[in-house]
């Protein structure tokens, strides 16, 4: 059990992107807070890092990782763990996540993220991961759902039950992916509703807003597009469901100028605004 505080509301935030560091750091404007992906930054020195310290003078930060394959049935990276670690005491982030998700196998890595079977089997096997990296980096961790578009005949638990049990076993938190959701539930033919329904409120910690593609019969999470009208009003119920959480826009493909990317921040704040002053 991790006794770390409360974390923070940080509001609305945008995954920072190379692309836009010298706009963002010109005019934060309504860019209240920033996603850094971890990987960019693991190497001690250079460029990457003199970029962090200016935005961390600014910004309240978060890191987000992809590579901690955290059900995956090689041991637990000790070395990515301490290459997180020193990042962490560097860029003090508000939190730390990654994906529930497994990366790869016997030292190949897949560089994706693939899903689980959702099995009691894999639950214990993810919890006991879980806990371990807690202790490792003293603090509680996110996990976020991943899209999928295949699913193991082995399931005996729907995906988000999966997720609720590993969040209250490990005592860790979740940062929920909206677009990943719907993606998901249209895939698999699953009730988006339902699967926010099942998720205990208290573990909630950020959302994810993003775009996906049409491929075929099957939604691509591309994080390459605008967010569209039905993960906007998923959004809407995910916000009267969990209250108000720290949201942010992902994109990362086929990135736009960051007035764009502004606009929809304005969009989410304007749909959020009714429980953001509940809450206030
Ligand atoms: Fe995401």
């Amino acid at each position: 059990m991790h006794s770390s505080p409360s974390l923070p509301y940080l509001g609305f935030g945008l995954g920072l992107r190379v692309d836009h560091y010298e706009a963002l750091l010109d005019q934060p404007g309504n860019v209240q807070w920033l996603e850094i992906v971890s990987e960019n930054y693991l190497v001690p020195g250079g460029r990457p890092l003199r970029w962090l310290e200016r935005f961390r003078e600014r910004f309240p930060l978060v890191m987000h990782g992809v590579s901690l394959s955290i059900g995956g049935t090689d041991p637990l990276d000790e070395h990515y763990l301490t290459q997180l670690d020193a990042l962490a005491r560097r860029v003090e982030p508000a939190w730390i996540s990654d994906h529930l998700c497994w990366t790869g196998v016997q030292g190949v890595n897949l560089h994706d993220l693939m899903p689980l079977p959702y099995t009691e089997e894999a639950l214990a096997h993810v919890v006991q991961r879980v806990r371990r990296v807690q202790d490792r980096l003293g603090r509680r961790i996110l996990l976020e759902n991943v899209s999928s578009y295949i699913r193991f005949a082995d399931s005996q638990l729907t995906e988000w039950e999966f997720l609720a049990a590993v969040a209250e076993q490990a005592d860790c938190l979740i940062l929920l992916d909206i677009n990943n959701v719907h993606v998901s539930a249209h895939n698999h033919g699953f009730s988006a509703e339902a699967y926010l329904a099942g998720i205990p409120v208290e573990r909630v910690q950020q959302f994810h807003l993003a775009g996906h593609e049409q491929g075929g019969a099957l939604l691509v999470d591309t994080h390459d597009a605008p967010i569209v009208d039905s993960v906007w009003a998923l959004y809407v119920a995910a916000v009267r469901r969990f209250g108000r959480v720290s949201t942010m826009i992902e994109r990362d493909d086929h990135i736009p100028p960051l007035a764009e990317l502004r606009a929809e921040l304005d969009q989410a704040r304007a749909l959020a605004m009714p429980w953001l002053k509940e809450a206030a």
